[in-house]
């Protein structure tokens, strides 16, 4: 595909996230199964919900401008979620698993956060306010998902980790 306008590099980003999302949605499960403490397995299903949501939006907005959502795979995502399974499964010990499944999960997030930040910027950019603010919601639910994971690695993971 060429690019040659902000539009296209709009729509670009956007199937970009929505390649994201999905292999973020294939992903949670597994991590869900590799999480040892209940809080932390809790989240990771909790955000494949919200991750499901968040890749019906993209959808809908993509439909919308006629682009196709499965039009691009994200290499950038295939690497994190591959390093974030092997290194899971390195890790020796529950505490220890957990703690690297939060790094790597905060990871995944901030990668979301910029790609959210880019697409909602672009679409002010165009003037399509509608989809910013879709854009905005969904990247607040990461920015929400990232300071849980935050919350639990301080106060319950990483001290177990700690004393494993
Ligand atoms: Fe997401």
């Amino acid at each position: 595909m060429q690019i040659n306008s902000l539009k296209d590099m709009y729509i670009a980003e956007l199937q970009e996230l929505a390649s994201v999302e999905r292999q973020l949605s294939d992903s949670l499960p597994r991590m869900a199964e590799m999480a040892t403490h209940p809080t932390l397995k809790n989240a990771f299903v909790r955000h494949r919900k919200e991750t499901e949501v968040q890749q019906e939006r993209l959808e809908s907005i993509l439909e919308k401008h006629g682009a196709s959502p499965t039009a691009h795979t994200d290499q950038s995502m295939q690497a994190l979620v591959d390093e974030t399974e092997k290194m899971a499964s390195m890790l020796k010990g529950d505490g220890l698993c957990d703690a690297g499944l939060i790094a790597s999960a905060q990871r995944l997030e901030h990668y979301e956060i910029a790609a959210y930040g880019t697409a909602a910027a672009l679409a002010g950019q165009l003037n399509l306010r509608e989809d910013q603010e879709i854009l905005h919601e969904s990247l607040e639910e990461e920015k929400h998902a990232d300071a849980l994971l935050t919350k639990l690695a301080k106060s319950e993971v990483n001290p177990a980790a700690v004393a494993s």
